[in-house]
């Protein structure tokens, strides 16, 4: 991945970019990056903050085979890749909250979304975007995140080299997407387990129609989070807000 780079000093969202290039048939592993985004996207249609020079912002172009309900997985494969680059890059050990949000003492270090283009049966292409807190100090988070995020240089207590961080996410990616595609999810399910905070534990899933509190039990095969509420009901959570309750 990244044999291909378009990038931007500045552009509103590298996700609408790599959407266009993605029609117009750049090839897989194409990833679109930006040293500033004025408008980034966060998932449930959130904004994500990203100033110059401080963050790493990029989506990455993939395009698998897959029927639609299969994506789940690769956001998923997504969490796994970047805290193995974080660990392996920086020395840090993150924790994945479902489905994946990378967290670091409890505050949110990276973002990921994940968008397809897609007919009912068949995937076109899957856009992973991937929003990276690295070099902001605790003064520059504007004031509604102050408290909820976190960066690299924060814990570290240094500036980090982003070109390298880029470049060992991408590794991590397409190490993981290639053992994806031989030997499937289980693979891939396991390693994201090991690195989650949101299984074996109990959480309010906050769904766009109900708030499930509950017993995380796991994962689904499909990447689906199972919880099980106080009456021993079992719920699929296909997208939602998870809180671990403490
Ligand atoms: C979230 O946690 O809500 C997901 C945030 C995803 C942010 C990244 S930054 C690169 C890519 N471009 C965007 O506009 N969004 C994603």
């Amino acid at each position: 991945f990244g044999s291909e780079i378009t990038y931007f000093n500045e552009i509103e969202s590298t996700q609408t970019v790599a959407h266009e290039l993605s029609h117009k048939g750049v090839k897989e592993g194409h990833v679109v990056i930006a040293n500033e985004q004025t408008a980034g996207k966060g998932r449930l249609g959130r904004k994500w903050y990203s100033k110059s020079g401080t963050s790493v912002s990029m989506s990455i172009i993939l395009r698998p085979e897959l029927p639609p309900q299969q994506t789940p997985q690769l956001t998923l494969l997504a969490a796994v890749a970047v805290v193995r680059a974080i660990k392996s890059n920086v020395g840090i050990s993150c924790d994945i909250k479902w489905p994946n949000d990378i967290l670091l003492n409890g505050k949110k270090l990276v973002g990921i979304l994940t968008e397809m283009q897609a007919d009912p049966d068949v995937v076109h292409s899957i856009i992973i975007g991937i929003g990276l807190n690295v070099n902001q100090d605790s003064s520059e988070f504007d004031d509604e995140i102050k408290e909820v995020a976190t960066s690299l240089r924060i814990v570290k207590g240094r500036v980090i080299e982003r070109a390298q961080l880029i470049a060992a996410i991408l590794n991590e990616l397409e190490t993981l997407y290639d053992l994806y595609l031989e030997e499937g999810f289980k693979p891939i399910k396991s390693l994201w387990e090991a690195n989650s905070i949101s299984v074996g534990t109990y959480i309010y899933a906050r769904t766009m129609r109900e708030v499930i509190y509950g017993f995380a039990k796991g994962i689904t095969d499909d990447g689906v989070l199972l919880v099980e509420d106080q009456q021993g009901v079992t719920h699929k959570i296909y997208s939602a807000d998870i809180e671990i309750a403490s």
